[in-house]
């Protein structure tokens, strides 16, 4: 009877030790994604006329626009500055992190 409980208890810590680490793979921001939502809202999903980003392009449409920010390449009133703050491979990863799943 102890046994078993025991062996209930350790089997669910294992389940949700498993499970949170899933979790916080698939879903946990890159740092570089830590400065856009006091604009674009906490999940990207755009406040006033702040546009949204989370899920509006796809990866590689999404990583173009931000090198067009910081190439002054693309309309800006404060993404081209923005944009400049990022190297290629942290723009990968907002990429990644924001854009629709192709
Ligand atoms: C200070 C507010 C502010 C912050 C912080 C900010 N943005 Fe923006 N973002 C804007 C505004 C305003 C626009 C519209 C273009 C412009 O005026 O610069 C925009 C536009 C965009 C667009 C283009 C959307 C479209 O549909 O054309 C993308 C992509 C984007 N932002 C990504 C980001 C990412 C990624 C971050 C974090 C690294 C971020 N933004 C941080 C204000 C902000």
């Amino acid at each position: 009877m102890g046994i078993r409980n025991v062996t209930a208890v350790a089997a669910c810590i294992v389940a949700l030790a498993a499970g949170s680490t899933g979790a916080a793979h698939a879903q946990s921001a890159p740092p570089a994604a830590h400065g856009c939502s006091g604009c674009h809202g906490p999940a990207g999903e755009g406040v006033g006329t702040i546009p949204p980003i989370a899920r509006t392009m796809g990866a590689a449409e999404f990583e173009a626009a931000m090198r067009q920010f910081r190439a002054d390449q693309r309309p800006a009133t404060i993404m081209n500055r923005i944009a400049r703050g990022f190297t290629d491979a942290e723009l990968a990863q907002l990429a990644a992190y924001f854009a629709r799943k192709e």
